[in-house]
């Protein structure tokens, strides 16, 4: 079954929308496999964005991502990465459909309240960097 890593992000958990996050994926349908409410270091930080050093936002995202906790998730089920993506909708608030996670709950990209895979790569990349295999569940949802 495919799986997917999300993040709350810290304004995520600021504004106290952890809740509302993990009860949409909830009610679309996705199955919780793994979560830890953490601290990312800098040493993390850096790796999860490594494709943005550079950017002329990247400083700003690390201190921001490192400031305060985030939630790390694993989510899982058919078509699990595009579904939750969408769920999510577009990186900027602003561009995001109505019904979305960031058109509903945010602004500006820069506090867009959620991370997530953008491909199966990257899910399986940032999967292994932020958990270890026994910190992931198997569990039936019918028990
Ligand atoms: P995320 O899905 O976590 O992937 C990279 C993050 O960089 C993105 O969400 C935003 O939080 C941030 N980001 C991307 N583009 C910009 C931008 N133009 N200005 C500020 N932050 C950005």
């Amino acid at each position: 079954m495919e799986q997917t890593f999300v993040l709350i992000k810290p304004d995520g958990v600021q504004r106290g929308l952890m809740g509302e996050i993990i009860s949409r994926l909830e009610k679309r349908g996705l199955k919780l496999v793994a979560a830890k409410f953490m601290r990312v270091s800098q040493e993390l930080a850096e790796t999860h964005y490594g494709a943005h050093k550079g950017k002329p936002f990247y400083n700003g995202l690390i201190k921001y991502i490192t400031s305060a906790p985030v939630m790390a998730m694993i989510w899982e089920g058919p078509g699990a990465i595009a579904l939750v993506r969408q769920t999510m909708g577009a990186t900027n608030p602003a561009e995001a459909d109505p019904g979305t996670i960031r058109h509903d709950l945010a602004i500006v990209t820069s506090r867009n309240l959620t991370h997530a895979s953008d491909g199966p790569e990257s899910a399986a990349a940032e999967i292994a960097l932020w958990f270890s295999s026994d910190e992931v569940l198997s569990w039936d949802r019918s028990v």
